[in-house]
């Protein structure tokens, strides 16, 4: 999978651009506020359908304008692709591929599959599990449609059990006339997502492993790990109906306490993932590069797997991955790198001959 050129029109400080890439190493060079995450945030938006750092769309627009535009021509590893959005301040979107209209922004995306690495991530490891959740939500979804629908069921579920939590001070009779029902169906969406979040946390694991022993000559060994609310080994949730049943026990057997936390207290909404380095928590005790090194990691893993599903390294989007990481690292994440596609983002010139450069100053790129 790579982009082979993308335009943009009005988005947040390029007002027009047209700019080509290589299958290899691509890096934008500028200034503070030129413009390079800006180029890679229009790249992602084609991908995944939103931006990875502004809560409304709107804000994607350049001030004063009505609405931007992205056209990215794409190869699949097996034919030519484009597609087209446009995206106006009203919420409105109007999308193409191949130009032809799509009516949902659903059926395009992931056809440009693309992860990007940015220092926000760095949260997957210092941070609460919120983010390792989302982190697994959307590496699985692009792989397994029928996750994301089992996780939109599951959303659905627990949202109705919560009301009936609050309500139940007030309506007692109604809770206990339909918890139990609301109580199997939400084990039963629980069971089937544990499994494939442990699996793909297993796979995740063997990954970082790999990459973690290759880039500190093995001093450093990872060990990551799945691990959800109905109290059990990692391999445990491979078994739904085992799961399934664990969790109905656990959701019918203590309603006074929910009642008085007014909310449901296990499911997967309260999953995370335990991140070890060399056999301690890497959220308490690792360093700053280390954690870097980590994240960074989570995402090369998250490439390899969707490599390995669909026959085809997805570009590997990079933002200011390279500040925090001594040379060896640096340097192993470039040979890593080098055969995909990779469009990373810098401030500094870096010395790599097989790269193209693409200067960045004031949303100009030349
Ligand atoms: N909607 C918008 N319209 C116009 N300009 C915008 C909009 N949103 C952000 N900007 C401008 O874009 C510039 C930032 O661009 P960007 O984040 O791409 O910088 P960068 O080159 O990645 O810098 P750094 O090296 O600091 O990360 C800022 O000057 C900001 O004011
Ligand atoms: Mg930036």
């Amino acid at each position: 999978m790579y982009c082979k050129n993308i335009k943009v029109r009005n988005f947040r400080n390029i007002t027009e651009a047209d700019v080509g890439f290589e299958r290899g190493v691509n890096i934008l060079v500028g200034e503070n506020a030129q413009g390079k995450t800006n180029l890679l945030e229009a790249i992602f938006y084609a991908s995944v359908g939103k931006s990875f750092r502004a809560a409304h769309s709107a804000e994607i627009i350049k001030f004063g304008e009505s609405f931007a535009e992205i056209d990215i021509d794409f190869n699949d590893g097996v034919r030519d692709q484009n597609i087209n959005m446009k995206i106006f301040r009203d919420r409105q979107r109007k999308v193409e591929k191949n130009h032809v209209r799509i009516d949902k922004m659903s059926d395009i995306v992931g056809s440009f599959r693309a992860v990007l690495f940015c220092p926000e991530h760095l949260s997957l490891i210092k941070d609460g599990p919120a983010m390792r959740r989302n982190y697994l939500d959307i590496a699985i979804s692009r792989i397994y449609p029928l996750y994301m629908k089992a996780l939109q069921r599951y959303n659905y579920v627990l949202k109705q059990r919560n009301i009936l939590i609050k309500n139940a001070i007030s309506d007692r009779d109604s809770f206990d006339a339909t918890v139990e029902l609301w109580s199997a169906q939400l084990a039963k969406e629980a069971a089937l997502i544990s499994k494939y979040r442990a699996e793909f946390v297993k796979r995740v694991d063997k990954c970082v492993r790999e990459c973690f022993s290759d880039m500190t000559g093995e001093k450093e060994r990872t060990e990551i790990s799945y691990v959800g609310s109905a109290h059990g080994e990692q391999d445990e949730y491979l078994d739904i109906s085992k799961t399934e049943d664990k969790y109905f026990m656990l959701l019918t057997s203590a309603y006074d306490r929910e009642i008085s936390a007014g909310a449901t207290l296990w499911g997967i909404h309260k999953d995370d993932i335990d991140i070890r380095l060399n056999g301690k928590q890497a959220r308490l005790y690792a360093s700053q590069g280390q954690q870097r090194s980590l994240a960074l990691a989570l995402k090369i893993a998250e490439g390899d797997i969707c490599c390995e599903e669909f026959g085809d390294y997805p570009s590997l989007l990079l933002d200011d991955v390279l500040s925090e990481l001594d040379a060896s690292r640096r340097e192993y994440l470039i040979n890593k790198i080098e055969s995909k596609q990779v469009i990373m983002t810098s401030c500094e010139e870096i010395i790599d001959d097989g790269a193209k450069k693409i200067k960045v100053e004031n949303g100009v790129y030349f």
